[in-house]
């Protein structure tokens, strides 16, 4: 089964996993955990597992650190995340609890009703956890359903300022009168990580879908911004509905006041595979953030569905947001090699800068320049359920430079250093075919 994971990605240990949670440098390591149902390779009743890696490349899976055990979280251990606390992990996550099960699959619930609540248990290390005296129910399932839903308020992000702790969650309310539903993040402040006091809350301006899930709000030089997976805020065939974006804005730490006008955004990953991200502070201080590749179905010789993005730097320059893969990761693809000498069962890179109408084409998969944007096309590489094949990043009116990165069964396309990015999910067989790169690329193997 080995030849299609990728090896500097991380994928699933087996089985099934989507979202990363609680992703954190902690003791000399980052700590990756996964939504993860570790019985089949679908979603179902979730777990979190985990794994380690002291350079964001080559990670080490490890035992599964949250199961169900408590009639709150009975149905699943929905996304979260982690703080450094008193040099201690501190997790967040959503307990679930559904009002019932499908009797065709258990692991499921029937009519979208997951009761839902915000769960705190601490780890001494990040491996061990107690999932019996540990956890702590700290939000109860809302009752006010103008303020959100008692099903659908979850994703707990949460960071430190000011000796407080706040939290962001991703919830939606039902309007009186009306069959659709608000999409909102609520905003809650805790001095001593049991006490949450609601603060306030951003809802949508009748824009961008129906849920957004998995909100994240931090800082980078002095810009705040927002991202966010909003549920049903595209209505394209062949593409996912639910899609992630991020945005700038501003924030008031007393008030918990986030200002946006729900308008203004990018995508975060022009593949349109990418969702769920979340962010986090590597080892000297930046900020990173990865994503989940979501795939529709098992790639061949993979038994596993589920892979992550590489974690990228999330960067201002001129008012403007990069994203370019973190410079640890770079820093394995040194090994210069030509068409002719690169080995084709590892992981490489090829660097360019294209011209109108140039093409970097790897196997079927093509990267073309073409009128100021980066065109990748992915035609005939995957099952088109929900997959964007041919993916374009905005114009530019600049040169356009590319590091295209291919391992496997996922290859990501990166533009002028990170100003855009296209990740994408694809049967590597479809990749061995043919290598070409126009005249003064470079390829580098990993290493
Ligand atoms: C996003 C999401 C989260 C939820 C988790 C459940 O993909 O739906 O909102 O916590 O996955 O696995």
């Amino acid at each position: 089964m080995a030849g299609n994971r990728p090896v500097a990605h991380l994928a699933a240990p087996r089985n099934w996993i989507n979202d990363p949670n609680g992703f954190i440098w902690f003791d000399g390591q980052y700590h990756l955990y996964s939504q993860h149902f570790p019985y089949a390779p679908l979603w179902g009743r979730m777990h979190w597992t985990h794994a380690t890696s002291k350079d964001l490349t080559v990670w080490e899976h490890h035992d599964i650190v949250l199961f169900p055990s408590k009639s709150y979280d009975s149905d699943g251990c929905f996304s979260g995340s982690a703080i450094v606390k008193d040099g201690q992990l501190l997790f967040f996550y959503t307990g679930v609890d559904y009002v019932e099960a499908d009797p065709e699959n258990i692991n499921k619930v029937l009519h979208d009703t997951y009761v839902a609540c915000q769960v705190r248990i601490a780890s001494p290390d990040g491996f061990t956890f107690d999932n019996l005296a540990g956890k702590q129910q700290v939000i109860p399932p809302i009752k006010n359903q103008a303020l959100g839903s008692r099903y659908h308020t979850r994703d707990p992000k949460v960071w430190e300022y000011n000796g407080m702790l706040y939290m962001i969650l991703g919830s939606k309310v039902q309007e009186p009168g009306k069959e659709t539903t608000t999409p909102k993040v609520l905003i809650f402040r805790s001095k001593d990580s049991y006490e949450w006091e609601f603060l306030n809350e951003l809802a949508s301006y009748g824009t961008l879908g129906y849920m957004w899930e998995c909100p994240d709000l931090f800082c980078v030089d002095g810009q705040w911004m927002l991202t966010m997976s909003p549920m049903g805020m595209l209505d394209i065939p062949h593409v996912h509905a639910n899609q992630a974006i991020i945005a700038k804005v501003g924030f008031d730490n007393d008030t918990g006041e986030i200002d946006w006008d729900g308008k203004t955004y990018q995508f975060v990953d022009f593949g349109l595979d990418y969702y769920a991200g979340q962010s986090t502070l590597d080892k000297d201080g930046r900020r990173i953030h990865v994503g989940w590749l979501r795939m529709t179905e098992a790639l061949p010789r993979c038994d596993f569905m589920g892979v992550y993005c590489f974690p990228r730097l999330v960067e201002m320059k001129d008012g403007i947001i990069y994203t370019p893969v973190h410079p640890d990761i770079c820093a394995h693809f040194t090994d210069v090699c030509t068409e002719q000498t690169l080995d084709r069962s590892k992981a490489f890179k090829i660097s360019a800068t294209l011209s109108e109408g140039q093409q970097i084409k790897v196997g079927q998969y093509t990267v073309t320049a073409k009128a100021g944007s980066i065109v990748a096309d992915r035609t005939g590489m995957v099952g088109e359920p929900k997959m964007q094949l041919i993916s374009a990043t905005p114009a530019l009116d600049e040169a356009l430079e590319v590091e295209v990165y291919v391992d496997h069964c996922v290859v990501e396309v990166y533009v002028n250093g990170g100003r855009y990015a296209i990740a994408h999910i694809v049967n590597p067989e479809a990749l061995a075919g043919e290598l070409s790169i126009p005249e003064g690329a470079s390829i580098a193997q990993f290493a």
